[in-house]
């Protein structure tokens, strides 16, 4: 990222580019983790925008984020989705880790949902659940607002008390139900990676209130939070954290879950997404 310009005139240029090739401004916008992909081909009348194409954007290196911005349709709803996100272990700071949740945010997106793969930590959860984010630890010692402080983002310092909106995890909830299957709430402690974790990292996370380990989101939320937006996480539970489960971690299962659970996933987003809609209008 240059730095030429303000990380604020590196979004707007961002926003613009992408503007231009949309027809309607997005106001929900999804970031898909590990594996989830598959949810963007739910979208109508999309635009694929590869990361690499949008100026300033961040470039993802993992394989299985494949790396786009997917703007379109669902249910007559404009939504933006992230397919695929970068992460710090790839060498990208706070701020280019969060530079997409900036645009986002620029082109009208005001509900975030933020999706990952995660460890489960807490006794009984189990490979392939999904689990809604009450709360968070951001144990990476960054933090994206971190610098000069321009205040077209928002506030420097500002609450996160309830940084996930109590009303849409509400609104998940009874959608999942409808849909036939339950969804739990959890705390979700976010580590630099990407190495796992060692087995005595995880009892000190659980003594500190953790239910989920993951290497993202917590950065992309606290943007989302100066900027106002109102936030949803999911975490996939691919695996359960290291000295939990009997077998070695490995990437490999991470996508291997995360594929397994993808139509769950899926359909509890495509009901989600009206349901979300359908109540902040009436709000
Ligand atoms: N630890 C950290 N990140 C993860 C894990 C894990 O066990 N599973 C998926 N992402």
């Amino acid at each position: 990222m240059s730095n030429d310009i303000s990380l604020f005139e590196q979004a707007t240029a961002a926003a613009a580019y992408i503007r231009a090739r949309i027809s309607s401004a997005p106001t929900i916008g999804i970031v898909l983790g590990s594996g989830l992909g598959a949810f963007a081909d739910k979208i109508a009348d999309s635009i694929a925008i590869r990361f690499a194409e949008i100026p300033h954007f961040p470039k993802s290196t993992v394989p299985g984020h494949s790396g786009q911005l997917v703007v379109g349709m669902l249910d007559g709803i404009a939504v933006a989705v992230m397919q695929g996100r970068v992460h710090a272990y790839e060498g990208y700071t706070s701020q280019e880790v969060t530079f997409p949740i900036r645009v986002l945010k620029l082109l009208g997106v005001e509900r975030l949902i933020v999706t990952n793969a995660a460890g489960g930590i807490r006794p009984g959860l189990q490979q392939g659940d999904l689990v809604l984010l009450s709360d968070h630890i951001n144990f990476t010692g960054r933090n994206p607002i971190v610098g000069e402080h321009d205040e077209r983002f928002g506030p420097r310092f500002f609450d996160m008390t309830e940084a996930y909106s109590k009303r849409l995890r509400i609104l998940a909830e009874t959608t999942a139900e409808r849909e036939g299957f339950y969804l739990g709430e959890g705390v979700y402690l976010c580590v630099l990676g990407p190495s796992f974790e060692t087995p005595a990292e995880i009892r000190a996370f659980h003594a500190l209130g953790a239910d989920l380990v993951g290497m993202s989101t917590v950065q992309e939320v606290i943007a989302a939070r100066q900027m106002g937006m109102e936030v949803l996480g999911i975490s996939c539970v691919t695996n359960l954290a290291a000295g939990i489960q009997r077998e070695l971690l490995s990437h490999e299962e991470v996508m291997e879950t995360g594929r397994r659970v993808a139509a769950r996933f899926t359909q509890l987003l495509t009901a989600l997404i009206p349901a979300i809609q359908k109540e902040s209008s009436r709000a």
